[in-house]
């Protein structure tokens, strides 16, 4: 099977409704109701940064596609939207393209379509800094994520084995690379132990990629058709536990909360639990599959709308202050902060007055 295939298997797989949990740790979060919350909706600004990257809203449509013909259509349409909504867009593995320049232009169509746009290049940690530089120059992108799947590795029969020597790579491309590097999960989360490693190889930015959306652990099962390793299906760490374990490290990154994004309510959950950016994928390319870019337009301005509303509800004009409204964790989450001595009570019991 070539890297195109496969990539469009993955796309068809992801839009099956039994590659997402129906439950959300999100659920587990009890935002503390203010019946005096001093603000109004026009007050509210939802501009954000990443690092040094100015956004003008919080959305970030994550990694995807590209890479063939079929998937540069999608590519296609979520710029769109993309440049519509002034959305930060980041693109699918440039990896097929940096072995076959004639994929390129299924990478291109994003700037294309976009060319003030904020859009992030994508590698894994297995490429060298050369193709690091030209992943980035190929769509001229304000920023490079650099993915690490070593679950979706292992699980696929043609995936790699080895995976020494990333820490290395992600140093080098933090010093060499012109543009912010962004390391990033793709659906099994972090906890401080790898937040420490990457603070310690220079990394500012990382999207926390975690569990409760997209299951490429399941994903890859599915492929396989052999049902081995059904068990890592539920692997790794919710979104919820990635965005504690990063509040546990006080490090000094600065972060992406991506995984299982379903609606503004989980976003305003995200930015309490101190996020600066939100990823969605899935639901955007569900949203381009039923309706094309006018759907995801839609969807985006929906959640922008709905999100202005929640602010208003806890009081907060900026994102950050939502890091001022205590907030309760129960169920598994709160028993995984027990064992893993995360202090809750800082989080329950912060803006009293
Ligand atoms: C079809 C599809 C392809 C993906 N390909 C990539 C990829 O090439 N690189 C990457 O970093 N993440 C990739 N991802 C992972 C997403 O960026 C994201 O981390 C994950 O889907 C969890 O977010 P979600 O629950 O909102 O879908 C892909 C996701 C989907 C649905």
């Amino acid at each position: 099977m070539t890297r195109e295939q496969r990539k469009w298997q993955h796309v068809e797989l992801a839009l099956r409704a039994d590659a997402r949990p129906e439950t959300s740790d999100f659920d587990e979060v009890r935002l503390v109701h203010r019946s005096l919350p001093e603000t109004a909706v026009k007050d509210v600004k939802l501009d954000t940064a990443l690092g040094d990257l100015m956004l003008s809203h919080p959305l970030l449509i994550n990694a995807m596609t590209g890479g063939s013909a079929q998937t540069g259509e999608i590519n296609r349409e979520l710029a769109q939207a993309a440049a519509e909504t002034g959305t930060a867009m980041a693109v699918g593995s440039q990896r097929a393209a940096l072995v076959d320049g004639r994929l390129q232009s299924s990478f291109r169509i994003v700037r294309e379509m976009n060319p003030r746009g904020v859009i992030f290049a994508n590698v894994g940690a297995d490429v060298s800094l050369d193709d690091m530089a030209r992943a980035v120059e190929m769509i001229e992108a304000n920023a490079l994520q650099i993915h690490l799947n070593v679950p979706q590795e292992l699980i696929m029969p043609e995936g790699d084995r080895s995976f020494s020597g990333y820490l290395r790579t992600i140093e080098q491309a933090v010093t060499r690379l012109s543009v912010p590097v962004i390391v990033k999960e793709v659906g099994f989360g972090m906890a401080r132990e790898t937040y420490r490693q990457l603070v310690d190889a220079g990394v500012r930015i990382v999207d926390v990629g975690g569990r409760g959306g997209t299951n490429f652990a399941w994903i890859e099962r599915e492929r396989r058709g052999d049902g081995r390793y059904a068990y890592l299906s539920d692997h790794g760490q919710s979104t919820l536990v990635s965005l504690l374990e990063w509040q546990a490290a006080q490090a000094s990154l600065v972060c992406v909360a991506s995984g299982g994004i379903r609606h503004a309510l989980d976003i305003v959950k995200a930015h309490a639990l101190g996020a600066a950016v939100v990823g969605i994928s899935g639901k955007a390319l569900r949203a381009v599959q039923e309706g094309g870019a006018a759907r995801l337009i839609e969807m985006i301005y929906g959640e922008l709308d709905e999100l202005r509303v929640l602010m208003t509800l806890f009081g907060a004009r900026h994102l950050r202050d939502m890091q001022r409204v205590p907030l309760l964790v129960r169920g598994e989450a709160r028993a995984w902060c027990i064992d893993r001595g995360i202090d809750l009570a800082q989080l329950s019991r912060r803006g009293e007055v």
